[in-house]
């Protein structure tokens, strides 16, 4: 009979559990600081976790947390005073972190893509549509021109661009918000890439376009087989999309698990504090119940638990000594008073919407 595991194909976005397959991207202990004069800011401080083929991973956490950077570090785009202190990023079973400009540039847009919170960041606003299209098309090698323009009118089809055909001839100024970081997600796909990072994409869009411009990247990346990476400090988005996510805090991922799973039931204090933040999870009228207190700083991490000092639960243990990662298999977390699920009661339970399954 055949199974998942007999398949390792991590392109193939076969059936069975993700994590009986090979995974598409692997991170292991990443670690990405930035030298300041006096002191060393610990962004991103032991970052670990797997994508699969066809599968979309949250990365949740308040700002600051290091989500940004993680995503950054994953395609080598940190730029000094920040670097790579240590850690490896698999592709497919290669080596990114160490790798030349050159090496980068030929993995970047072609196997790796990313969508930033700013299309700007990825349109030209002295170029066409159709011309930094098909820049970024060439950049990976020739392709004739017509069947260039094909794959650009294609993909802009894919990310519901109407009249596809006349809109490469557009500006990006002649573009709504929405439309162009449509552009910037059809510019992504161009390459059919193994693994997109999408950092808070929706995150500057009104409300009605976000949840638009969500289902279509959902529906895209589950047909395509793309592994995706969903940055946001908006747990909503990510219950919507995501079947793992990861909580991230002062650096360190704290939780991880099945997004049901994790908002349903949260083992992390911290996690239960996002969820009690969340604007569907309290009464119309009635203020976000917020976090007290803020996150450390990143060049002053403390000895113990980064979250002790604004944890209810904290006791002395957490001050003294950094919580290991505990797992029970599917889900972890880092925590020396872990909720169980009689103490999740207590915590403001999420939303219908939060903790309704991925589709
Ligand atoms: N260029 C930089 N120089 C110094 N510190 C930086 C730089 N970029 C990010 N950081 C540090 O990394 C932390 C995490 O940033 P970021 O990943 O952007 O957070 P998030 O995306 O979770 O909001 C910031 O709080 C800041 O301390
Ligand atoms: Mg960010």
């Amino acid at each position: 009979m055949s199974t998942a595991t007999d398949t390792p194909s991590s392109r193939a976005p076969g059936p069975g559990p993700a994590a009986q397959r090979e995974p598409v991207l692997s991170v292991r202990d990443l670690r990405t600081c930035f030298e300041q004069r006096h002191a060393t800011v610990q962004a991103v401080n032991g970052v670990s976790f797997d994508l699969h083929a066809g599968e979309t991973v949250g990365l949740v956490g308040e700002s600051g947390s290091g989500k940004s950077v993680t995503g950054y570090s994953l395609l080598g785009l940190i730029d000094a005073p920040g670097r790579i202190a240590g850690g490896s990023v698999r592709l497919d079973g290669e080596e990114l972190v160490g790798l030349s400009s050159q090496g980068l540039r030929a993995v970047r847009g072609r196997r790796l893509a990313m969508i930033f919170q700013d299309p700007m960041a990825t349109l030209n606003p002295v170029l066409t549509i159709g011309a930094q299209m098909a820049l970024a098309l060439q950049a990976h090698g020739y392709v004739p021109r017509a069947q260039a323009r094909a794959r650009c009118v294609e993909v802009l089809r894919q990310v519901g661009i109407p009249d596809a055909d006349r809109r490469l001839e557009a500006w990006p100024h002649q573009f709504s918000g929405g439309m162009r970081q449509r552009v910037a997600i059809a510019i992504a796909l161009l390459h059919k890439p193994q693994v997109i990072v999408a950092d808070e994409p929706t995150t500057a869009l009104d409300v009605s376009i976000q949840a638009q411009i969500l289902t279509e990247i959902h529906q895209l990346v589950r047909d395509s087989g793309t592994a995706l990476l969903w940055i946001s400090h908006d747990l909503a988005t990510v219950a919507a999309i995501a079947q793992r996510v990861l909580v991230m805090y002062a650096g360190r991922i704290v939780e991880e698990g099945p997004t049901r799973a994790v908002l349903k039931a949260p083992r992390h204090p911290y996690t239960a504090g996002l969820l009690g933040s969340l604007p569907q999870s309290s009464t119309p009228g009635q203020p976000l119940t917020q976090i007290p207190g803020a996150p450390p700083p990143l060049d002053a991490l403390p000895a113990g638990c980064s979250f002790a000092d604004r944890c209810a639960r904290a006791e002395a243990r957490c001050r003294e000594q950094a919580p290991p990662r505990q797992s029970d298999g599917e889900r972890a977390w880092r925590c020396h008073f872990p909720l169980h699920h009689a103490d999740a009661a207590a915590v403001p339970p999420p939303s219908r919407a939060a903790v309704a399954p991925a589709p």
